[in-house]
């Protein structure tokens, strides 16, 4: 079956029908390969005259994708159907992007000539590194982040014509290779230090470890513990559906803007701590909460309505069950922790400690929320040496192959449209203007 095809099929429960005043309209249902059927409520205002009202898409599939699956009560994440926690045991990062990006595992001389393709384009236009001196030292790397990803369509012309596959494919590689380029050298002009170019000799994360912590003045050796966990973080992050900032690189894209714009549009999306802020903000709880006899108060804080505080790490739209992703975070933060000689990290004691309390409470049983990714990247990412602000810049790092390969499959849908919500109108009918 080409890209082209869709494998969705007529359900055999449908059609749906609507009972709207005197008028029956009805609409066909179609179901996919796993999950939830879906009604085809396209037609719906042509036949009705009515809009749906669904703040925050909790239940409106906006697309058909062959890409990733999440089942939220059960606990399930699969990459083309492949489960997350296998892929975190057995694959490493590169490969996982070719799954994404292709839709099946790479052979031996397909993940080589692969990764020699990301490796061509590793380095940045060396008029890049200009920009950087336009920000201020101080500025937040994801403001950095989404200025210089932005700039990427004033650099690389040859790749931002949309309709050409071959364009398409270029700039897919192109923000794979050059997204650990452009978010370390964030992270050196933040702490005033030079830019580390990009050694291709090295795996993606042992690389992006180089370019971050090694200075010109004396060899960097790259712990190979920390190098594999960063390129199971990296796994762990790639790709998770139709989520805010990958809904937003589709939005974005739908209008036929170039897909280096769309990705800065994602990367602007991710900054937010509902999103990928979150471990940032995770982690800064758990300094404020400091040790484990104020875990009650913060409990409690998190149950009080009034107090607008919530457990930073906990919950997640889709998850009602253990988020499959914190589940291998866990593992690698203690992983990383041991090799660091910090397994007696006071944050590690309080996180466990809130994470045991919070599954047993009541409160966060009933409205099922558990801890999500970010509860245990905070911890493990400050131990291998990355400040707080870095840690949704890795985020967007791992998570470029997954709006690539979701903006790619959206401009090949032959069904794609330009994205365009309704609204309910709530504000002033017409009225005249005071003369
Ligand atoms: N602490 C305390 N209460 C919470 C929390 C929390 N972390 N999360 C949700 N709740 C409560 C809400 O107050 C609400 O209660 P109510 O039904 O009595 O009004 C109920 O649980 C449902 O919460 P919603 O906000 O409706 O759930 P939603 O699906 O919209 O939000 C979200 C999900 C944004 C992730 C939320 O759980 C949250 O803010 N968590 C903290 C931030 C966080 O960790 N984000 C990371 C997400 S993962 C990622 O982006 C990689």
């Amino acid at each position: 079956m080409t890209v082209q095809e869709k494998s969705v099929t007529a359900a055999p429960r449908g059609p749906a029908e609507l009972k709207f005043g005197e008028q029956s309209s009805q609409f066909p249902v179609r179901s996919g390969t796993i999950g939830p059927d879906v009604m085809d409520i396209s037609k719906l205002y042509k036949d009705t005259g009515c809009f749906t009202y669904d703040p925050g898409f909790t239940s409106t599939a906006n697309c058909a994708s062959r890409i990733t699956y999440i089942d939220g009560d059960e606990g399930v994440l699969l990459y083309r159907g492949y489960p997350i926690d296998q892929l975190a045991e057995n694959s490493d990062f590169l490969a996982t992007c070719y799954l994404l990006l292709h839709g099946e595992l790479p052979t031996n001389e397909q993940f080589v000539a692969f990764r020699k393709t990301i490796v061509n384009h590793t380095m940045v236009h060396e008029q890049m590194t200009r920009f950087y001196t336009g920000f201020r030292r101080d500025a937040h790397p994801m403001a950095v982040m989404v200025g210089v990803v932005g700039a990427l369509s004033a650099f690389y012309h040859d790749s931002t014509d949309i309709s050409d596959p071959g364009q398409r494919m270029i700039a897919v590689h192109r923000m794979i290779a050059k997204m650990p380029t452009i978010a370390a050298m964030a992270y050196k002009y933040s702490i005033g230090q030079p830019f580390i170019y990009p050694r291709n000799d090295l795996d993606y994360a042992s690389n992006f470890l180089q370019m971050c912590f090694a200075v010109p003045c004396e060899p960097y050796i790259v712990n190979p513990v920390l190098a594999r966990a960063l390129d199971r973080i990296f796994i762990l992050h790639a790709d998770h559906e139709q989520n805010a900032s990958t809904s937003t690189v589709r939005l974005a894209g739908s209008s036929g803007a170039n897909p280096f714009a769309c990705v800065a549009a994602g990367i602007a999306c991710l900054w937010g701590p509902a999103h990928g802020g979150a471990n940032e903000a995770a982690l800064n709880m758990l300094e404020e909460i400091g040790s484990v006899d104020r875990i009650p108060e913060f409990i409690a804080k998190a149950k009080d309505k009034s107090s607008g505080f919530r457990l930073m790490g906990f919950g997640h739209r889709v998850y009602k069950n253990y988020d499959p992703r914190a589940k291998v975070m866990q593992k690698t933060c203690h992983e990383v922790l041991d090799a660091l000689g910090l397994h007696n990290d006071p944050l590690l004691k309080v996180a466990i400690e809130l994470e045991k309390i919070a599954l047993q409470d009541p409160y966060f049983v009933e409205k099922k929320l558990y801890p999500n990714i970010d509860f245990y990247s905070g911890i493990t990412l400050r131990a291998m040496g990355f400040p707080t602000s870095m840690f949704t810049v890795l985020f967007a790092v791992a998570r470029t192959i997954g709006w690539t390969a979701q903006w790619k499959e959206m401009i090949e849908d032959p069904e794609q449209r330009i994205g365009r919500p309704r609204q309910l109108y709530i504000g002033p009918a017409r009225r005249d203007f005071p003369k």
